[in-house]
This record gives C-alpha cells, sequence and structure tokens, in this order.
C-alpha cells in the first residue's frame, strides 16, 4: 500500500477524496461520503470530515490507535487500496499530536466483510475466533501480513480465579470448545486471571508486548477499554508473561503466553458473557516505514459464559434465609423491657434487666440472677462472647420484614471489616446456639436450629462471602428501604 498524501502542519488539515466512499456511521449504519475536499477534525471517539458546508459534515466510526510521529500539529492521511492486495480498502488516518491517531476504514463496494476493521466485524459472541494464522519466517521477528485483520493470533488457553470456599486456585476447562464462568452468584473474586497462547507470536515478542516496547497493547471487556496497571493494587488489570506453567495458569509445556489479571470491579461490572478482546499492534513510524502504512491492529476474542446463578446476589439467596430464622428474629425482637419481661412469662422482672451500651449499640443485659452463660453450645469450641442478651430495638437489627439489602447494608456498616465481620460469626456464642444448640436454659427443652443445624457448616455458608468482600443486594423498593442509622446512645 502506498499512502497517497500526506499534508502536515496544518491547524485543519484537509483530505481530498476522488471517489464516493462508504463508511460506517457510529451507530453501525453506512455513509456514503462524496467525493470532495473535506476538513478531518477529532469528534469524540469519532472523526468528522467537514466539506464546506459545516452542517454538511459526516461522523465517521473510527478506530482509536497511537502513533509515535513528533507532529505539533494534526496530520491526516489517506490510504487508498492498491491493485491486488485489498483494493476496495479506503482509510482516512487523523494522527494528533500526542501520540493518538483515529482511523476510518471504508470501502469503494460498501461491503464489509470480517477483513475489515471496525465494528461491523468485530466478532459477536458466540462466533468462533478466526484461527488461519499467517506463517512467520522467524522466531523472534513479528512479521505479520498488513492485509491480515482481526486475525486471532492469540486464543485463550486459561481461566482461573481464588477459589472463596477453598482458598485455592479454581481452574476453569473448557466445555465443548466453551469458555463458562465458574464463580458462584454474586461472589466476584478480587482477581480473573486469563492465560493466552499464540501460535506465532513467540520469544522475546510477548515479552515487548506485555511491556509495550515497540509494539501498542489493549484489552477491552465488553467493549470499554481497560485500564493496565502496575500490579494488582491499581488500574483495571495488569499484564505479564509466564512460562511452561501448568494449572492454574495452564500455559503448555515449551511455550511462552501472555497473561491478563483482571481485577473485580471492572469484571463485575461488565454484563456477561464476558467478552474479552486482546488488540495489539507494532509500533512503527510512518517516516521510517517506507510509504507503508504501519501494522494493523491483530485481534484475540474470548468469550466466557456465565452460569445459571452468576449475578445473582448470594446474601440474598444463601444468608438471608437465616437471618429470617426465627432462632435468629425472636431474640433480635426482644429488643424493649417490656418483650423480655414477657418472653419469659413471669420467671423475670423489669427490674432484673440492664441497659448496656455496646460498640454496636444498646443491648437489654442480665441484671444479676439470671440463667447461665452460653458457652458449650458447640462441643469442643470456645467463644468469646457468651452472654444471653438481646439487642434494643432502637439499634435497628430487629430482623423481621427487613429485606435483604437492609439486612446485608446494616451489617456490612456496623461490622466493616474482614476481623469485625469474621470475629461476630465465628466468635458469638448467640449465634452458634442458634444455628447448632437451641438448648433453651433451665430445662425448658430444645428449640428448632437454623438449617443445616451445623456450626461449621454455617461458618462455610459465611466465611465465602466475608473472603469476596462482601458484597449485597441492590435496593429494590428505593429510600423507604434503606437502613436508618441509630446512634448508640453511648457516644
Ligand atoms: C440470644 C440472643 C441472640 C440470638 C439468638 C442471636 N442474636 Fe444476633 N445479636 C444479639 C445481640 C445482643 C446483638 C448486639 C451485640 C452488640 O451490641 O455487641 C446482636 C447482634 C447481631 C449482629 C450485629 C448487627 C449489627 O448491625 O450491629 C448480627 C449480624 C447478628 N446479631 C446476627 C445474628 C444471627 C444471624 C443470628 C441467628 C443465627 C443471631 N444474631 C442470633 C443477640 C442475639
Amino acid at each position: 500500500m502506498r499512502v497517497s498524501s500526506i499534508l502536515a502542519g496544518e491547524d485543519n488539515p484537509t483530505i481530498t477524496l476522488e471517489r464516493p466512499i462508504h463508511f460506517l456511521a457510529p451507530d453501525g449504519s453506512d455513509v456514503l461520503v462524496p467525493p470532495g475536499t473535506y476538513t478531518v477534525e477529532k469528534a469524540e471517539a469519532w472523526l468528522r470530515l467537514i466539506p464546506d458546508e459545516r452542517h454538511n459534515a459526516f461522523l465517521l466510526e473510527a478506530e482509536s490507535s497511537s502513533h509515535e510521529e513528533n507532529i505539533e500539529k494534526p496530520l491526516v492521511i489517506f490510504v487508498p487500496g492498491e491493485e491486488g492486495e485489498s483494493p476496495d480498502m479506503q482509510m482516512v488516518m487523523l494522527l494528533l499530536p500526542g501520540g493518538q491517531s483515529l482511523t476510518a476504514t471504508g470501502s469503494l463496494s460498501g461491503i464489509r466483510d470480517r477483513g475489515l476493521p471496525g465494528r461491523s466485524a468485530r466478532l459477536s459472541p458466540g462466533m468462533k475466533p478466526q484461527l488461519k494464522l499467517p506463517t512467520l519466517q522467524s522466531k523472534d521477528s513479528l512479521q505479520i501480513n498488513p492485509n491480515i485483520f482481526n486475525v486471532a493470533l492469540f486464543h485463550l488457553v486459561g481461566l482461573w480465579h481464588v477459589d472463596p470456599w477453598s482458598l485455592k486456585p479454581h481452574t476453569v476447562n473448557p466445555s465443548n470448545g466453551k469458555w463458562f464462568w465458574s464463580g458462584a452468584y454474586d461472589l466476584y473474586p478480587r482477581l480473573v486471571h486469563l492465560t493466552w497462547l499464540s501460535q506465532n507470536i513467540l520469544g522475546e515478542d510477548i515479552n515487548k508486548i506485555v511491556a509495550k516496547e515497540g509494539y501498542g497493547m489493549e484489552l477491552r471487556l465488553n467493549g470499554n477499554v481497560l485500564k493496565q496497571g502496575p500490579n494488582a493494587l491499581s488500574g483495571d488489570f495488569y499484564a505479564g508473561v509466564i512460562e511452561n506453567a501448568g494449572a492454574p495458569f495452564n500455559c503448555p509445556q515449551g511455550t511462552k503466553c501472555l497473561f491478563t489479571t483482571i481485577l473485580r470491579t471492572p469484571w463485575k461490572k461488565a454484563k456477561p458473557p464476558w467478552i474479552g478482546e486482546l488488540t495489539f499492534w507494532k509500533k512503527v513510524k510512518i517516516s521510517e516505514a517506507g510509504g507503508k502504512i504501519p501494522p494493523q491492529k491483530l485481534k484475540a476474542v474470548a468469550v466466557i459464559h456465565p452460569n445459571q446463578t452468576t449475578g445473582k446476589s448470594y446474601f440474598k439467596e444463601k444468608i438471608f434465609p437465616i437471618f429470617q430464622h426465627s432462632r435468629c428474629t425472636t431474640c433480635h425482637s426482644l429488643g424493649s423491657k417490656e418483650a423480655l419481661v414477657q418472653r419469659h412469662n413471669g420467671i423475670l422482672s423489669a427490674s432484673g434487666i440492664a441497659e448496656t451500651p455496646t460498640a454496636l449499640g444498646l443491648n437489654l443485659t442480665c441484671g444479676g440472677g439470671c440463667h447461665q452463660a452460653i458457652a458449650n453450645v458447640v462441643p469442643g469450641t470456645t467463644f468469646h462472647e457468651t452472654e444471653w442478651k438481646a439487642p434494643h430495638f432502637g439499634m435497628g437489627i430487629d430482623w423481621r420484614n427487613k429485606t435483604a439489602a437492609y439486612i446485608c447494608q446494616k451489617v456490612t456498616s456496623s461490622l466493616s471489616t474482614h476481623a469485625a465481620l469474621t470475629n461476630h460469626f465465628h466468635e458469638d456464642a448467640r449465634i452458634a446456639w442458634a444455628v447448632h444448640s437451641g438448648v433453651l436454659p433451665l430445662n425448658k427443652g430444645t428449640l428448632p436450629v437454623v438449617p443445616p443445624g451445623d456450626f461449621h457448616q454455617f461458618l462455610k455458608i459465611i466465611d465465602p462471602w466475608i473472603f469476596v468482600d462482601y458484597p449485597c443486594p441492590e435496593y429494590q423498593l428505593g429510600l423507604s428501604q434503606m437502613p436508618i442509622t441509630v446512634i448508640p446512645p453511648n457516644r
């Protein structure tokens, strides 16, 4: 391909089109731009071609990329198709000072196929990435036929994340060539690791792609460009190189793979199926490319399908029913002296009940001579918190008639750290009593416990939720269901 015209150093760079050209509008429809001279400018993510009359301007879909030309003013390049290669394709590139470039790709015929980049050429979910690969001459240099667009030079070979139950890496295996997400409900892990294998980009080139040395690289998730950070602490993802790594990375023996680790926030935000698009390109200065346009962006696509629980609230489905069980709600609804006296049916008077402030709020506690502390509710397990007491109504934790969203918000704002939550659920004998024992004091019998009736099983339900930073269900009923912040009387 040859560059037909370069017009540098203009505030308003122009191009002249000699033939009518079909482009894509931002909405995916066809735009036929007639022959003429146009001023070219960037309009957000698009290119605007302006004829003499500004109001007749054309807005064109464009691919954003980077360039290394040292320019002070915008530069526009028109690349017509060439006989034998891809005669139909026509490109308008706008290079901006600072390194951004925008390319609108069009055609003379108006026929867009997968050979042309642009929105219509993106692989849609379910479509298999094309795996016909160009042959390479040498192992360490990247020689890509510039006419091949959207070839999946990389493809997904590994997907793993830490399992919140076992706390070990969980390796996903594709079934019938399709990847399915293996996380449960909305318990999204902090990091999602994808391993990509290339059949023809080997050796140092992979390191260079990751380091962005001589290459540009971009990862999109469901269309959004993810910000590459240096590690797990910032950005939307980070990338690296891995060699000969078995599970969980699944980079085959004798090969080198590229991995991308996506942080929870963008992973959670994407609406499944998750569509990962790994794009890279070689950075070439046009001035050094001998009149050739820089190699095209190459893209690999991976589709990860949701499973049956994906996105559903774990708290609502698994934890909320526990809170609603009468073993929890009965004690939590004894929030006044009157309620407690009534419950005790004559064996306790209001004068025997004290009001004791705690870090969380006001409790109704034993004023003396009450039944024994609850300690041995789970044989072999000791607890820090072993007093029989009830939360005052003012704490706002009478769980009856409260939504899952309310309870979750309330609990995670009172117990707002991993340690506070873990401590409460592991070390509170009242909770253990409700889920494991149910034995009433003073030989008053045994009440049914919260299923499955085992404290250790109960913790296996709670702990994974805490591990993944205790996600809450969304409010559905509006402000009236928001928790009311109750200021404890001791503050
Ligand atoms: C014997 C009475 C009793 C039983 C039974 C009981 N709790 Fe509680 N619960 C309390 C008291 C008292 C507090 C307040 C503790 C404090 O102020 O430190 C409390 C506090 C809580 C809190 C902290 C809430 C907040 O926002 O401050 C949670 C969560 C909780 N209980 C959950 C449960 C669950 C779940 C069960 C059933 C499995 C249960 N409780 C059974 C008495 C009980």
